[in-house]
């Protein structure tokens, strides 16, 4: 949470880092701020609100000009959200300006400490304490910034990624981490810092991310100096040339990044099988799992360890493992699992699903999970995150950047990877003959245009929206592979609308929520052909018979659905495996026309934000 971005070098900082800023929103954006070094002075604005807030409020309050600078976009954990407690964070002598992504959790002790030594706070955040007790440092021991910075480190507990400058040296800006993404953009004599590379792209290919307990000096006209935070040692940077391009960032014409990134599916999902899905050779390639096939072969189960939608697509996975390859799989959400003290053997493989890599559930489950001698696989997007990291082997989505907070190509892009993994598991272990198992795979190769056939349904469901905008609740439904799509669909339709919605497997609805049901309430129900569409069939004569409104995702051709439901939406036929990545489609969809026609932020909804980093 939390997103941070710093320039040094030739260029204006104040674009770069607003720029920065906006990219990095996806992080948070309750408040926002920047501090820029002019030449003799530090020019600080800050503000609750978004970037484009900050942007104005700078325009009338601060010179703008600088090369050197940092600025901050919050997610509040420390102090609710308003313009003091808003970075960048000043030292109490005023040379010393910082931003951090974190928590500094013996913050309240520190700053007792620190207050008997004199020194005030004007905020209620742990930051200000953390730059005050640098401060601190640099006068009791005589020490300059960056040995300052690494003492004052090894008092703090908790997690960060901060940046921080001195006016008395405004050739460097130090940087270090512990929990938190940071990556350091390497340009001809200019140096960017940043949450990721989003902020440095357009300027910068080459990259170095710290690892965690790592700092370093970004110093200008030097080569970047990094070192342990813990004991001094010297680490060497890994300079890595990055693929990302500029267009993957941006909207491409579309309203918001979800829509472009709903739309982006069909591309995304044959870029996750691209080099791994072969038909013609009847294979699936995916070197994580040729390297590691005896420890799958011989689990004794699958746990599937993720949050939110990543655990939506857990629970699509623990149907296509058991049900493809017949392994035993639980899932699990990261954040009870880490803390119930679970039977975990050495003969267990876990499989952590995580869209951003940085969840801090999820990488704490991974930690406790290695700890018990568990085999621990990722599956992530984002490439060279804390998770891709921390676990032993994995396969990456490959779904480009994610910027929309409301998961969309994450999901479908987890599924198909998680897919692969399945069906190559089970053809290994002799579950599936060579022309089922070709079957499949052909089948597979076919759900990029299958996607695309489903966004079809676009204007249709537009105008469903309509119908159902002012809402306010929702009933979502589905059997077997698709009850996780209706639970993902009821997350999508809160999380952006705003609109209370549950997800129910579709026989479970006669167990309590049946009493919900009345004229007002839309029930989302997936009835697609195979997968107990008879009973699931009764279930919508059970809610007609109570008057509720019912929308149905159905089979392309069906005919039984059509004649009870209010609304139909089709999607294409396919192996009822690979019907959740269809049937969501749409629902992703109605979430997002619902949200824009009740005014609502669909990139950034309230209290959200995309990478969840405390726990
Ligand atoms: C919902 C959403 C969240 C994330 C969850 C896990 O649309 O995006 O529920 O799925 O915070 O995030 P990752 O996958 O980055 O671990």
């Amino acid at each position: 949470m939390c997103g941070i971005v710093g320039y040094i070098g030739h260029r204006d900082a104040y674009p770069i880092i607003i720029k920065g800023l906006q990219r990095l929103e996806y992080r948070g954006y309750d408040s926002a701020g920047i501090a820029l070094y002019d030449g003799s002075h530090i020019n600080l604005s800050k503000t609750k609100g978004k970037v484009t807030d900050l942007e104005n409020k700078s325009k009338s309050s601060i010179s703008m000009s600088g090369n050197l600078g940092i600025g901050h976009t919050r997610w509040a954990t420390h102090g609710v959200p308003n313009d003091v407690n808003s970075h960048p964070h000043y030292s109490n002598s005023g040379d010393l300006v910082i931003i951090h992504n974190g928590i500094i959790e013996n913050y309240e002790s520190l700053k007792k400490e620190l207050g008997k030594r004199g020194y005030s706070f004007t905020s209620d955040t742990d930051t200000e304490v953390l730059v005050n007790l640098i401060e601190e440092v640099q006068k009791s021991e005589g020490v300059l910034l960056g040995q300052a910075v690494q003492i004052a480190l090894n008092q703090a507990v908790g997690a960060y990624a901060i940046a921080v400058f001195d006016k008395k040296k405004p050739d460097e800006i130090v940087v270090a981490k512990l929990g938190s993404p940071l990556a350091i953009g390497i340009g001809e004599n200019e140096f960017f810092v940043a949450s990721d590379a989003s902020p440095f792209i357009e300027f910068t290919n080459n990259a170095v991310y710290l690892e965690d307990g790592e700092m370093a000096i970004v110093r200008l006209g030097k080569e970047i100096k990094l070192r342990k935070i813990q004991n001094d040692a010297i680490a060497y940077p890994n300079i890595l040339e990055l693929q990302m391009n500029l267009e993957e960032i941006e909207k491409g014409g579309y309203d918001h990044f979800m829509l472009k990134e709903i739309y982006e599916q069909p591309r995304a999902i044959l870029d996750t099988y691209r080099g791994r899905l072969l038909p013609d050779q009847g294979i699936i390639k995916m070197t994580g799992i040729d390297q590691n096939l005896e420890k799958f072969l011989n689990a004794n189960k699958i746990i599937i360890v993720a949050c939110g939608t990543s655990w939506h697509a857990g629970l699509v996975a623990e149907y296509i493992f058991e049900d493809l390859a017949r392994i035993p799989v639980e899932v699990e959400y990261a954040s009870e699992f880490r803390y119930r003290n679970p039977v975990i053997t050495e003969k267990d493989v876990l499989i952590a699903i995580s869209q951003s890599g940085e969840t801090a559930d999820t990488l704490a489950a991974i930690k406790m999970a290695k700890e018990k001698g568990a085999f621990v696989y990722g599956v992530c997007n984002v490439v060279g995150s804390s998770i891709s990291r921390e676990t032993d082997s994995g396969t990456y989505t490959h779904a480009g950047p994610e910027i929309g907070v409301a998961s969309t190509k994450a999901f479908t892009t987890q599924i198909t990877v998680l897919t692969l993994m399945a069906l190559k598991l089970a053809k290994e272990k002799g579950e599936f003959s060579e022309s089922r198992f070709h079957e499949y795979l052909t089948e597979l190769e076919t759900i990029p245009a299958k996607v695309e056939k489903a966004l079809e349904s676009n204007t249709l469901v537009e105008i469903i929206a309509d119908v159902y905008k002012h809402s306010t609740n929702c009933l979502y439904l589905g059997r077997g592979y698709n009850f996780p799509v209706a639970l993902e669909g009821a997350l999508k339709l809160k999380e952006i609308s705003y609109i209370h919605a549950e997800g129910y497997p579709a026989a479970e609805m006669k167990h309590g929520p049946i009493a919900l049901i009345d004229e007002q309430m839309p029930v989302i129900v997936i009835a697609t052909k195979k997968g107990h569409y008879e009973k699931v069939v009764s279930n919508i004569q059970e809610i007609k018979s109570r008057k509720g409104k019912i929308i149905a995702i159905v089979t392309e051709g069906d005919e039984q659905v059509v004649d009870l439901a209010d609304h139909v939406i089709e999607v294409p036929e396919t192996i009822e495996s690979f019907t959740p990545l269809l049937t969501t489609i749409p629902l992703q969809l109605l979430s997002y026309h619902i949200a824009v026609m009740r005014d609502c932020n669909v990139d950034q909804p309230r209290n959200l934000a995309k990478s969840v980093t405390v726990e």
